[in-house]
């Protein structure tokens, strides 16, 4: 029984927590791998460790665990703060959300959330956004961002925060997650790829007293293909943190998955920076640490009412490094890692401290607003970091507006058309724009979803305001009631608004607990209705949505006057112009959709749908396995509203001249894995018990998290750790570091698995009358003769052209890497080609449902007007 009580030692009871698993269906295993592995063994994070081990052989104990831990739950200006090591010159670390940019603050950018920028298909834009958040966060003083979001995949279309991520497909959330890691570390800040892993649904994510949170039952092979991807591709970019999501997978908890993070993240995927939980994710202490995490945030305990101030950690880390449940170098490992990504970042180097509270929009305010008597003082500075990042969000909201339907060329619109515009999503939220605390509620132009993932807005340009600054001819009726007195007329174009929103599970927004469990997936706000009684007097119906995901519109969509339909994602504070220059046709719509819009709720296999209340642990099983989204439409045959991909134009253009070339050649397995580099080493005696000791005279806040204990605490720790008994690590438990399995060898896993296999390249014309962007997609259809079960296309890269003039064409180069025509071997834990000669198909077009241009990689040559195998 894994029990730090059996050993008499007064520190957290840890063993429960993984003892008392709910069973898992069979199959669904969540193997034990120890040690956690020591970072820095990569040459890319030499450097960095070099500094950081020589900081970390000097810190003491209490220092050390310090730097692991947040101080507590609004214990500070962030939303994660972390203890100091003041005295080798180490800051708090501050945190703060969020993907689309800065929350809960002021003078920022409310930036467009990843689908919509997915939606955009464009890598540069993609990096040139992160680049912008990432000088946001610098400017106010942040250190580690808490972004991007990769997981939810958007595997449920109900899922609450599929909005956060770039659309339901891997390669997507890759290219996605991985442009804005880069962005953002550009500039100096440490970057969080986040959840770790398969937190597909809000509800019952988290554990409580009562209740472990939801278990996402997961194949290793979908893990890997699917859900992994994107974290991979993360970790191949450098990111310098990793948080972990709430759930389990296979019951056990992330925050304590030793094969999650021990084996998956630090070995095969070769991850050097440090694992941090999700807030009040962890839910132990020994375990957590042993199986690899690296920071706890916000540093308090999950069972106890925060208010009183406890951790698992902090004291509690320094307590189980003295008895001897921790072993010291776990401790200097997880330490060495975050500062490992400090010095990698050069946060050395005159980088700012925070100027911004999270807590409070006010000048002055309690330092420590979670404690129970706080010290005042200037809390907010109201730096301006906005720059001209306006700029980055408006081109990201025009560039992702996706042009579904387009029947008599109703659209773009005439300068001088009369328009009468219905709906309360084209204006401002009456309230205030800023008026429900993270966004949580749906009251006027919907620019993001709810929760951590959200921001203030500075301001929002609405789609009202951009048809003022048009000086268009338009009448404007803000109900989302059919009005009786909008006076149709023969010339006029109605503009529908709708919307549909979801969010973060600790708020309830229209009875949808984050997920949509009440909406579905309907409009908002009865927008069908609104549709079909404007459709019904009006000729010409032009719909735009503002959309969290995937939405139905069959009860509308085929109504001989909806002639336009716009899905304009979520714009942030960028509504109204990007929308307008898309209208007023200044450009070209250029958006696909980063997930498939479905003709029923009922095309998506059952195992998608929201687990509801079950007695225990809720139990999520993926049994659809790889067959989510547009790889299940595709299998189940199953004709969707609009395919993955979709998006039209006002212009159009052919795709030409395909050609691939083959650039390494294939071996069944890749070639072998580099061997691991050394890694720092430090003393594994105990630490002197008064390393941890208060200082003399210390003013302490209460409830604030240290890292300190008393005098003889500390040395009753020590005497254990240093006398003979030695504590029961969990089954598997070894000190001896792993060589790594071969699936691993660098950041994000085998380098040989990113070598190009082929590049394939293509010329995209534009052949209508317009100017416009073109986005090419390409898919991979493995060769008939592979025993693996796989999807028949999976999207493997994309690019977007530049904005092409009529008859102006562009040659476009994508490629496929070795991992791309690879499957996950559960068997020998490889990926392997299952046919090394096999004609692979590479289908080159505009969306998963237009590929006719396919390329072999057996023969070498490509192919025009072919047919697609969907
Ligand atoms: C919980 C959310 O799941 C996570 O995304 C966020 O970063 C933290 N809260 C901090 O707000």
């Amino acid at each position: 029984m894994l029990s730090v009580l059996i050993l008499g030692i007064s520190t957290i009871v840890t063993g429960a927590a993984i003892e008392q698993r709910d069973s898992v269906p069979p199959g669904y295993v969540a193997a034990p791998y120890y040690p956690a592995p020591h970072g820095g063994w990569t040459p890319d994070w030499t450097e960095s460790y070099r500094k950081a081990s020589l900081l970390v052989s000097n810190m003491t104990l209490a220092e050390k665990t310090n730097l692991t831990t947040g101080t507590g739950l609004f214990m500070g200006r962030c939303v994660g703060n972390t203890g100091s090591a003041l005295r080798v010159g180490i800051p708090q670390l501050c945190l703060q959300d969020g993907p689309l940019g800065l929350r809960n603050t002021d003078h920022n950018t409310a930036f467009p959330p990843g689908i919509t920028v997915g939606a955009t298909w464009d890598k540069d834009l993609m990096y040139r956004r992160g680049v912008a958040i990432g000088e946001e966060f610098r400017g106010k003083g942040i250190n580690v961002h808490l972004g991007p979001c990769v997981g939810p995949l958007g595997r449920r279309p109900r899922g609450g925060r599929n909005w956060e991520g770039f659309g339901a497909d891997p390669v997507l959330q890759a290219f996605g997650g991985a442009a804005t890691i880069e962005g953002v570390q550009s500039v100096g800040v440490i970057a969080t790829i986040k959840h770790f892993i398969a937190n597909e649904q809000e509800q019952y994510r988290m554990w409580n007293i009562v209740k472990p949170g939801i278990s996402s039952n997961v194949d290793d092979r979908t893990l890997h293909e699917l859900y992994l991807w994107p974290f991979a591709e993360g970790i191949r970019s450098g990111v310098g943190s990793v948080m972990i999501a709430y759930n389990a997978v296979n019951g056990s908890a992330c925050s304590q998955n030793s094969y999650l993070m021990n084996s998956i993240l630090k070995d095969e995927l070769g991850f050097q920076g440090f694992v941090m939980s999700d807030w009040l994710a962890q839910i132990s202490g020994v375990p957590s640490t042993l199986a690899g995490l690296d920071m706890s945030m916000p540093g308090d305990r999950n069972d106890i009412p925060v208010v009183f101030g406890n951790s698992y950690w902090m004291y509690e880390f320094t307590r189980s490094v003295l008895n001897g449940s921790v072993p010291v170098d776990r401790l200097n490992d997880a330490t060495t890692r975050i500062l490992a990504a400090y010095f990698k970042m050069g946060q050395d180097q005159n980088y700012p401290r925070p100027n911004f509270d999270t807590n409070t929009q006010d000048a002055e305010g309690p330092l420590y607003p979670g404690a129970l008597i706080s010290p005042r003082g200037i809390v907010n500075e109201f730096v301006d970091v906005q720059a001209n990042h306006a700029e980055v969000a408006r081109e990201v909201a025009r560039d992702a507006i996706t042009l579904l339907k387009n029947l008599d060329s109703v659209l773009p619109l005439a300068r001088n058309s009369t328009l009468k515009v219905f709906g309360t999503d084209a204006e401002k939220n009456p309230d205030g724009i800023n008026s429900c605390a993270d966004q949580g509620c749906n009251k006027g132009t919907l620019g993001m979803g709810w929760g951590s993932g959200s921001a203030r807005y500075p301001y929002m340009d609405s789609p009202i305001d951009g048809f003022k600054a048009r000086g268009a001819s338009y009448q404007f009726f803000n109900t989302d009631s059919f009005p009786s007195n909008s006076n149709p007329s023969a010339n006029d174009t109605a503009v529908v608004f709708v919307s549909a929103d979801s969010g973060e599970n600790y708020i309830t927004v229209e009875n949808n607990p984050g997920d949509r469990t009440s909406s579905n997936l309907n409009l908002w706000h009865n927008g069908d209705k609104l549709i079909k009684d404007i459709a019904a007097k009006y000729a010409n119906v032009v719909v735009v949505i503002h959309t969290v995901g995937p939405i139905l519109m069959e009860e509308w969509h085929d109504l001989p006057s909806v002639k336009a339909v716009v899905v304009a994602h979520l714009p942030g504070q960028e509504a109204g112009a990007s929308l307008m220059q898309v209208l007023y046709g200044d450009v070209s719509p250029s958006g696909h959709l980063p997930y498939t819009l479905p003709k029923s709720e009922d095309d998506y296999p059952e195992s998608v749908s929201l687990v509801g209340y079950q007695l225990g642990q809720p139990q999520d099983t993926f049994t659809e396995g790889l067959y989510v989204d547009y790889r299940h439409f595709h299998k189940a045959n199953v004709t969707p509203r609009y395919a993955f991909g979709h998006g039209l134009s006002y212009t159009s253009f052919s795709f030409s001249d395909a050609a691939i070339t083959p650039v390494t050649p294939l071996t069944a397995t890749p070639p072998t894995r580099p061997a691991k580099g050394a890694t720092p080493t430090y003393s594994t005696a105990v630490p002197e018990a008064s390393e941890a000791y208060w200082p003399a005279n210390f003013d302490r806040i209460l409830r604030y998290l240290y890292s300190y204990l008393e005098k003889n605490d500390a040395d009753a720790a020590a005497k254990i750790g240093n006398s003979t008994t030695k504590y029961p690590y969990p089954a598997g438990y070894s000190n001896v570091q792993k060589a790594g399995p071969p699936a691993g060898g660098a950041q994000g896993g085998n380098p040989a698995l990113f070598d190009t296999a082929f590049d394939i390249s293509v010329t995209v014309s534009n052949t209508g009358s317009r100017a416009g962007k073109a986005v090419a997609q390409l898919y991979v259809q493995f060769p008939s003769a592979s025993p693996f079960d796989t999807p028949i296309l999976q999207l493997r890269d994309f690019s977007k052209s530049a904005e092409l003039v009529p008859g102006a064409k562009q040659t476009l180069t994508l490629r496929v890497t070795r991992k791309d025509l690879s499957v996950w071997d559960v068997v020998s834990q490889n990926w392997v080609i299952p046919v090394v000669d096999g004609d692979y198909g590479i289908w080159l077009g505009e969306s998963s449902d237009k590929l006719n241009l396919r390329c072999g990689t057996a023969s070498g040559t490509c192919a025009a007007d072919q047919t697609s195998p969907v």
